[in-house]
């Protein structure tokens, strides 16, 4: 079946008569993590105001883990939580009970409602198709236009079904609203029938065997069942200039393996993960601001060549017009790291 596309001049036009014109670009925003937070419990919504200057993007969470009789709750207390707070640099998200669910829709238009341009960012869980985006695209204009919202309030997917991998590059096209996307390991496994109850992260029966070598024991290297995900989803996202970021990691008791599974993730260009505990703020902290000392060597590579082209050594080391392209990525994302983190400005040299 031929499905037509929309004509490019209106692919950035507003859904609705009065609804703010969608971004060119991404506003630019330090998002390291986001972190997930229970909006029902008093307990959490008090934290609130201490936990916003330490976390980039905190996220009032309506869906998995959030009990169905406390659904109403949790929308109810977001909005308190949303409405007593000023977030400052911080983002406010929020995560959206799926779209089959009866929940959905009083999430979206009860808390653009009470929130309007305080809410940055939509998270939509167990997202399949471009269809999917229209959707809340559609829904997001009109409640901008009804209640005079004068930003676009942006979609972020989870990448958490077979099908929503299939057609990754049609989500992360969808719209001049998406976002990002983050992937979800424990759906899409299930999604997928692995065998895995991990919620991310690796298996230690997922590996290669060395070759036999006489009777010499042989080695198991566990391989990252996550890699071939994680790099679908980063090409879809750096080709749509929107933003890829690994999901939840579920065991808190090892967070040498969340650090881990956080750097692979970041090594192969995601910007940020999921914080599910206090103690994975610090990992994602540490783990998506770049190493001074990759810094002071990127800085090296640009000063060198001042117009980006040509080649030069340094340190035994080839330089040329893409290295240069990659010590600008990471040049560039250590000035968003700095303007928020005076030790780590310090630590770059930019301060
Ligand atoms: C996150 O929502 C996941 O399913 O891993
Ligand atoms: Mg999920």
């Amino acid at each position: 079946m031929h499905v037509p596309e929309k004509l490019p001049r209106n692919f950035y036009k507003p859904l609705a008569i009065g609804a703010p014109e969608p971004y060119r670009e991404l506003p630019v925003r330090l998002e390291r993590m986001i972190h997930f937070l229970p909006p029902h419990l008093e307990k959490f919504r008090a934290k609130v105001p201490e936990l916003i200057g330490t976390v980039d993007v905190l996220l009032g969470n309506l869906e998995d883990a959030i009990p169905a009789d406390a659904k109403v709750a949790a929308r109810e207390g977001l909005i308190a939580l949303g409405r007593a707070n000023d977030f400052g640099a911080t983002g406010l998200w929020t995560r959206i009970n799926a779209l089959n669910s009866p929940w959905a829709v009083d999430d979206i238009v009860e808390l653009v409602g009470a929130l309007g341009a305080k809410l940055d960012v939509v998270m939509v869980p167990k997202v399949d198709g471009p269809w999917d985006i229209h959707y809340v695209d559609q829904l997001l204009a009109q409640l901008e236009a009804k209640h005079a919202v004068g930003k676009p309030i942006l979609i972020h997917a989870i990448l958490e079904t077979a099908e929503g991998v299939k057609n990754v590059d049609a989500i992360a096209a969808a719209s001049p609203r998406m976002h990002g996307m983050s992937l979800g390991p424990a759906d899409l496994a299930a999604s997928r029938a692995m065998k895995t109850t991990r919620v991310g992260g690796g298996h230690p029966d997922y590996a290669v065997l060395a070759d036999p070598n006489g009777d010499a024991p042989r080695t198991a290297f566990q391989q990252d069942l996550w890699h071939y995900t994680v790099a679908k989803m980063v090409d879809a996202c750096a080709a749509n200039g929107i933003k890829p970021f690994y999901g939840p990691f579920g065991d808190f008791a090892d967070p040498a393996a969340c650090e881990a599974q956080f750097r692979n993730a970041f090594l192969q260009g995601c910007v940020g993960a999921w914080s599910l505990h206090p103690t994975q703020v610090d990992i994602a902290k540490r783990v998506f601001s770049p190493d001074p000392g990759e810094v002071r060597f990127a800085a090296r590579i640009l000063e060198a060549m001042p117009d980006g082209t040509g080649a030069v050594m340094i340190d035994g080391k080839m330089q040329d017009d893409a290295t240069w392209k990659q010590a600008k990525v990471i040049v560039d994302l250590a000035r968003i790291v700095a303007a928020r983190d005076p030790a780590l400005a310090a630590a770059y040299g930019l301060s």
